[in-house]
C-alpha cells in the first residue's frame, strides 16, 4: 500500500522535472521496479536486528568457539538462579521489609515456590553446625566449602565433593587450615595459630581466587565461628603441596 504511494509520488515529481526530457522506458521502469520492493520500516528493521545478532553470534564463535561468548547459562539452572534472585534483592537494595517478606512471609504461604527460589538467603550466614549440615549427605541439599569465613557453593563437582570424593573432608566445615598444611585429618578447623601468618594468608587468598574464578563454583555466604579455645592443633608434618 505505501509502496504504491511512494511510487505514484515519485513518478508525479519525475514526470514534472523531466519535462524537457524524453521519458526514456529503461531508466524509468527500473527505478520503478525498486520502488515496488521497497518494504514496511519494521521488516527492515528486523532485518538490521537479525543481521547484527548473525553476526554477533558468528564473531563469538570466532573468538570463543562459542556462540553465546563463553556463557554457561547458569542462570537457567535452579539453584544459581535462585541465588542469583536473593543477590540481585541483596544488591538493588530492596527494602529490608519487603525482602523479608519475600525470604520469610512467601515460602510458609508457598512452600514449593519457596524452594525454588528461597533455599537461602544472601549473603547467607552459617554456624559451624549448620554449615555441617551441606556436607553431601543430604542428597537434597547443596554441598559448601567453609574456607576461613567464607562459603562456597560446590554442588556442581559432587564427584570431588561429594560422598565419595577424594576432597569430601572440605564439605559441610571450614578446614581453612587443611587447606594450607594439606593434612586432611588432623588440620579439618580453621585455627590457623601456630601457621606462619604471611604464607597462610597467601594461601588461603589463592583458594578462595580458585572458588570465586571457578565457573561451577560461587561465593554463598560466610560461616561464623565460635571463638577459638584450648590448645593450637599441633604442627603436621605432610610437606605443603604447590601444585596448584
Ligand atoms: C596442600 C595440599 C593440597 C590441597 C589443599 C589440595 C586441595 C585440593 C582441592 C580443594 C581440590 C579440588 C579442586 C576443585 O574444586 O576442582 C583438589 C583436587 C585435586 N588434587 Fe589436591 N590438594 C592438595 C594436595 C594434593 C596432592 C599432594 C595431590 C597428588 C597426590 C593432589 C591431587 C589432586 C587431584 C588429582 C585433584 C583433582 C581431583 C578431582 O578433580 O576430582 N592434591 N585438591
Ligand atoms: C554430614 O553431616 C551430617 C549432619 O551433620 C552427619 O550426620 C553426617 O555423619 C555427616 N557425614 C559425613 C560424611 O561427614
Ligand atoms: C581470613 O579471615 C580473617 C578473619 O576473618 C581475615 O582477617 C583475613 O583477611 C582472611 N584472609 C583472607 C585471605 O581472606
Amino acid at each position: 500500500m505505501s509502496s504504491t504511494r511512494y511510487r505514484k509520488a515519485n513518478s508525479a515529481s519525475q514526470a514534472s522535472r523531466s519535462s524537457s526530457q524524453p521519458d526514456t522506458a529503461p531508466v524509468g521502469s527500473h527505478r520503478n521496479e525498486q520502488e515496488v520492493e521497497e518494504e514496511h520500516p519494521f521488516l527492515s528493521i528486523l532485518r538490521t536486528v537479525i543481521l547484527i545478532l548473525v553476526l554477533n553470534f558468528l564473531l563469538s564463535y570466532y573468538i570463543t568457539s562459542t556462540f553465546f561468548w563463553n556463557y554457561d547459562f547458569r542462570l537457567l539452572r535452579r539453584r544459581y538462579a535462585a541465588f542469583a534472585f536473593l543477590k540481585f534483592l541483596h544488591y538493588a537494595k530492596v527494602p529490608a521489609i519487603t525482602k523479608s517478606v519475600l525470604v520469610h512471609v512467601l515460602p510458609e504461604s508457598s512452600p514449593i515456590f519457596a524452594s525454588t527460589f528461597f533455599t537461602f538467603t544472601f549473603p547467607r550466614i552459617f554456624s559451624d553446625d549448620t554449615l555441617a549440615l551441606y556436607n553431601g549427605s543430604d542428597p537434597t541439599l547443596p554441598i559448601y566449602v567453609g574456607l576461613n569465613g567464607s562459603v562456597y557453593d560446590v554442588t556442581e563437582n559432587a564427584m570431588t565433593y561429594g560422598p565419595a570424593g577424594p576432597y569430601n573432608h572440605f564439605a559441610g566445615r571450614d578446614a581453612a587450615r587443611a587447606f594450607i598444611t594439606g593434612c586432611f585429618t588432623t588440620d579439618l578447623t580453621h585455627d590457623l595459630r601456630g601457621l606462619d601468618p604471611v604464607g597462610s594468608q597467601a594461601d588461603i587468598a589463592r583458594w578462595k581466587s580458585f572458588f570465586d574464578k571457578n565457573a561451577r563454583y560461587w561465593y554463598v555466604g560466610d560461616v561464623i565461628h565460635k571463638p577459638i579455645t584450648g590448645p593450637p592443633p599441633s604442627e603436621c608434618q605432610m610437606p605443603k603441596w604447590h601444585g596448584r
